[in-house]
């Protein structure tokens, strides 16, 4: 077993940086008002510098070393049509002076817009599949096959991005909050996220292991109910433990996720959703997406409503991205 802080150092050797971290953290003292407290804060993770920002590129960072290190020339990634991450990949594979080939799932649009029209200006070579399925991956390695006997060599990315090998990104997301709040001579009482795969939250309820700290990482779920979403994030946590062999468990009674707030389904907006990111650009000027941190925006009010938070907590809310997406909701948008 690896001593905690040598698992962090060698977390910190393991990735290529090209992502431009660390991102801002920001107090939100007009949404605090509005909301009458706690401290609230936002991590700008919808600025990292990849795309339009969001949180695959603190994952994208070690999967990429690990592709580079496998001499991979060609990334084959999937997702929805409208996918962040698929997106990510690609512009992350340009960065890197890869070649992206996406296989987006469902139909192809008539109008390419959101992530779809900035794949297309990536010049991502796009598969479109009509429907999820075993299928999919077949289809995957059928590329990766066609890429090899080419003399490419490929490397395939699974959806979202969530392995083990990239749950270090919030590993070390977290340790840079902590940083941050240092340097204000406070601490993090809580950390509020988003949680589809669960990736992004098992890498901080990992960093909080890691680094010892009492920060209490709470998720929203979007699709997984909070039994599902708590076993990825367990399984992803200690299966990336395991890889740098270090001396932490995660159980399921570290885990805090609420799938309270899914609602009418995943990617459907709804009033609480829409007054969420009103309210958060006009309080603070920033916009949040429908899809992910606009339902993680509704459970940080409903808890802070709720009584949830002491109105003296430090409450930091992880801006996870997600804007490609804000258009194609313009129609429910444009009735708030
Ligand atoms: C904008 C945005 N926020 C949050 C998430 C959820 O992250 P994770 O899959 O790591 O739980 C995603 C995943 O696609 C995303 O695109």
């Amino acid at each position: 077993m690896v001593n905690n802080s040598l698992v962090l150092q060698k977390m910190r050797k393991q990735k290529t940086c090209f992502a431009g971290f660390p991102t801002p953290l920001q107090p939100m003292p007009r949404l605090t008002e509005a909301l009458g407290g706690p401290n609230l804060y936002v991590k700008r993770d919808d600025m990292t510098d990849l795309s339009f920002g969001g949180n695959k590129a603190r994952k994208l960072e070690f999967l990429f070393a690990d592709a580079k290190n496998k001499g991979a020339d060609t990334m084959i990634s999937t997702g929805a049509v409208q996918s962040n991450c698929a997106c990510m990949v690609a512009s992350a594979a340009r960065r890197l002076g890869m070649k992206p080939v996406l296989v987006l799932v469902g139909p192809e649009p008539a109008v390419y817009d959101g992530n779809l029209l900035l794949d297309k200006l990536l010049g991502a070579e796009i598969n479109f599949l009509e429907t999820y399925g075993p299928h999919l991956e077949e289809y995957m390695n059928k590329l990766a096959k066609e890429y090899s006997a080419k003399g490419h060599t490929p490397y395939v990315v699974s959806a979202g991005a969530s392995v083990p090998l990239t749950v270090p990104g919030y590993v070390l997301a977290l340790q840079e909050v902590v940083s941050q709040f240092e340097a204000l001579n406070k601490t993090v009482d809580y950390i509020v996220c988003t949680c589809g795969t669960g990736g992004t939250q098992a890498g901080l309820v990992l960093g909080t292991k890691l680094l010892g700290v009492d920060t209490k990482v709470v998720g929203a779920s979007v699709f997984a109910s909070k039994e599902d979403a708590s076993k990825n994030i367990v399984e992803m946590a200690n299966g990336c433990a395991r890889l740098y062999g270090a001396d932490v468990c995660v159980g399921v009674d570290d885990v805090v996720v609420f799938d309270d707030y899914i609602k009418e389904g995943y990617g459907v907006i709804n009033n609480d959703v829409k007054d969420a990111i009103k309210l958060m650009a006009q309080t603070e000027g920033i916009f949040l997406d429908p899809i992910y941190t606009g339902k993680a925006m509704v459970m940080l009010i409903d808890k802070i409503k709720k009584g949830y938070f002491k109105k003296d907590d430090n409450v930091v809310f992880f801006h996870t991205g997600g804007l490609a997406a804000l258009c194609l909701y313009r129609d429910e948008l444009s009735k708030l």
